[in-house]
């Protein structure tokens, strides 16, 4: 299994370009289930989580073209609605076909994606929408098998705020038959990139970024063609990897007005961060202060950014508490960050980070996406070399991540 060697203590400087999001790119490529006529997606990160999706449906009978980061799929040949628990095991995310199959083809049998190191993760919200929309969901043998007529729209409250669940929802809705109005929306940008792919499909949708949605919908949708958003996940990595070890680095292809409230966070640390139309400039002071957060939907500060700026804080001067509101176990890489002599104490959803004078590399294990991106956060400042095992999991997330890394000036290499 691979691992990641890095030799920590370097300062990160240098210009890197970012990816397309993961998380806009998985409902965007799903949404080609929609139609029946070719869609074209441009700036598809070449990721393993990108790769598991494309597997799918090809065995579900859409024609996968691809060269390079672009994508061309043909839903016209769609045969087999299903997901099967092989597939979904490795990729929560699979659920996403749920909506756009009961949408497009009546019926959809998609194995439920059970829990994951993070938490429990249910997709309740997605079911209860689409039998509110008219479909008979039986839940068996492990999976969530949908027959219905065409969907009926209607106006859904969501218990909470999820972001594939409205994915999944405004999917669905856009080819069902009347207007639904999805409230307690997700808010995030991956949304608005989905809504706009939508749109360009010939969807009917308004307050994309909103927490109410409202898509009128529409017997078919057509092809189009779309460019998949910058990863605003992805540039909050770099920009904590920088501001760790007093780095100074530009990011081309980002957009800042997705990272608010990390920015603001990195200039509570003290790092100087500017931004015009696509390009992040970070300089980072010599010491950084620890900066409190509380994770919690979009716009404010991103769980999945949660991990990375709790290993910037193990650094930093001063005493962190950094809450997690959102997932309910995603803490495991505080006991690795300890390994690396990290002095964190961890109080139900609270960890209180209470920065030391320096790390020091050792051998850690990587637990999901997120957790790995912070041991390689903390590996880039660890006094001598930090191995991090268990890298597939970075591998789902982080496209080109040892060349990116090494173009700043990082001593990284993959080994066996
Ligand atoms: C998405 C992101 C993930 C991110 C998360 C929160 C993708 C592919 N993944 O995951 O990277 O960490 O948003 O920003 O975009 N919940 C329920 N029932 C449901 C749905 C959700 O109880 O039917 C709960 C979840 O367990 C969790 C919370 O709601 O506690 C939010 O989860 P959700 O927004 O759905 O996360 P994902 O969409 O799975």
């Amino acid at each position: 299994m691979d691992k990641l060697l890095i030799e920590g203590g370097i300062r990160l400087v240098g210009e890197i370009a970012i990816s397309g999001a993961k998380n806009a790119a998985l409902p965007i490529l799903c949404a080609a289930l929609l139609s029946s006529e070719p869609v074209t997606f441009t700036n598809v990160p070449q990721l393993k989580d990108i790769a598991t999706l494309l597997a799918l449906l090809a065995q579900m009978g859409v024609k996968v073209q691809r060269e390079g980061n672009t994508v061309t799929l043909d839903a016209s040949t769609l045969t087999e609605p299903v997901a099967p628990y092989e597939m979904v095991k490795t990729m929560r995310a699979s659920i996403l076909v749920l909506g756009p199959l009961a949408a497009r083809c009546g019926e959809a049998r998609v194995s439920l994606p059970g829990g994951c190191a993070i938490g429990a993760r249910p997709v309740d919200q997605h079911i209860k929408g689409l039998q509110a929309m008219g479909a008979d969901v039986v839940v068996e043998h492990g999976y969530v098998h949908v027959r219905t007529p065409r969907l009926k729209g209607t106006r859904l409250v969501t218990d909470m705020v999820t972001v594939t669940g409205t994915e999944n929802l405004m999917m669905a809705a856009s080819l069902a038959d009347g207007e639904t109005v999805i409230e307690n929306a997700a808010r995030e940008p991956e949304i608005v990139d989905l809504a706009h792919c939508l749109t360009a499909m010939g969807a009917k949708i308004t307050g994309a970024g909103t927490d109410i949605l409202r898509i009128e919908g529409v017997p078919r949708l057509h092809g189009a063609c779309h460019h998949i958003m910058p990863d605003r996940i992805e540039t909050g990595t770099y920009l904590c990897a920088a501001a760790v070890t007093g780095g100074e680095v530009r990011l081309t292809g980002a957009q800042a007005s997705s990272l608010d409230a990390v920015i603001d966070k990195l200039i509570e640390a003290g790092c100087t961060v500017q931004s015009d139309a696509d390009t992040l400039r970070l300089t980072a002071p010599p010491k950084l202060a620890a900066v409190s957060l509380r994770t919690a939907p979009y716009p404010a500060f991103p769980t999945d950014m949660q991990a990375q700026f709790m290993a910037l804080n193990c650094v930093a001067s001063g005493t962190a508490r950094v809450r997690e509101t959102i997932f309910e176990n995603r803490f495991m890489h505080a006991v690795e960050l300890q390994r690396l002599g990290a002095d964190i104490h961890i109080d139900g959803n609270t960890a209180v980070v209470q920065g030391v004078e320096r790390l020091q590399g050792a051998t850690v294990m990587a637990t999901d996406l997120r957790a790995s991106a912070s041991l390689v956060v903390a590996g880039l400042v660890a006094e001598g070399e930090t191995t991090i095992e268990r890298i597939y999991h970075l591998d789902r997330g982080y496209e080109r991540l040892e060349e990116k890394l090494a173009a700043l000036g990082a001593r990284v290499r993959r080994g066996k």
